[in-house]
């Protein structure tokens, strides 16, 4: 795993954004696995600003997104279909045809698991996936104790998953208790991978992650069997590692 560690939130957006530029002006149709929550707000901006002010060019890009909460629709504001259209989809000229959600609303939710997985394969894999962290370790919604061999699945969201995204909705009531999530396996399958971390409450996650043996406990460390991942820190979320890791650390 390649490490990136930056002085703060704007400096890590930043060099995520340059990833993603360099990614889709080298290859214009380039596939996408993109990633909801506060983590990538600030590199979605920098990229629909890269649009406006260096042309970058998404019109052929297709994009793939890891999760969706069960029960809410693409018109509920705290859906992750929402997110995406307010934060980048509008502001970007991105074909919306192609850019893929699971569909929180399906009637038969293993049938959407299986049709997800099939449409990773038949789209993907992500030349470039985009991961977040949770507080716990997880990945997409893969809570701690999923398979590393998981598939596309519905997952019932720990308590501090819940709590922890309580923000977005007006109660902890309000928060689903389940999502479809893209397996660890899933995930795995990108090409390659950028998994970005901001700010102290994931500093625990980042620690366990690069210090402690790879274990379902943290479901990010399925990440150290994968050949292509890049971490992008920042100073706050990289201060409890102790262990230094030689050239593949990188300061700004
Ligand atoms: C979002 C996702 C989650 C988040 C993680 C961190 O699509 O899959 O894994 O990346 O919960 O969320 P934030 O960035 O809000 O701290």
């Amino acid at each position: 795993m390649k490490i990136l560690v930056s002085q703060d939130y704007q400096s890590l957006s930043q060099k995520a954004c340059g990833f993603i530029e360099e990614e889709v002006n080298r290859n214009p149709a380039s596939v996408l696995g993109l990633a909801t929550g506060s983590t990538p707000l600030q590199t979605y901006h920098e990229m629909a600003e890269g649009h406006k002010t260096r042309a970058v060019d998404y019109h052929n890009i297709s994009t793939i997104n890891l999760d969706e909460y069960v029960g809410l629709g693409e018109s509920d504001p705290q859906s992750y279909h929402f997110f995406m259209k307010e934060h980048l989809f509008d502001k970007v000229n991105i074909n919306q045809a192609r850019t893929y959600i699971p569909n929180g609303l399906a009637d038969d939710l293993e049938e959407e698991c299986s049709r997800y997985e099939q449409l990773i394969d038949q789209i993907g894999p992500p030349d470039l996936q985009i991961l977040g962290i949770g507080q716990n370790g997880h990945i997409g919604f893969n809570e701690p104790r999923t398979s590393f061999k998981s598939e596309t699945h519905i997952i019932k969201l720990a308590e501090s998953t819940r709590k922890a995204n309580a923000r977005f909705f007006k109660s902890l009531e309000d928060v689903p208790k389940s999502a479809i999530t893209m397996g660890i396996q899933s995930i795995l399958k990108s090409k390659k991978i950028l998994l970005l971390a901001s700010g102290e409450n994931k500093a625990e996650a980042i620690r366990s992650l690069l210090e402690d043996p790879p274990s379902d406990d943290v479901p990010a460390s399925a990440l150290c069997f994968h050949k292509n991942v890049t971490l992008l820190v920042d100073k706050e979320a990289y201060k409890k590692v102790e262990y230094l890791r030689g050239d593949e650390l990188n300061h700004d």
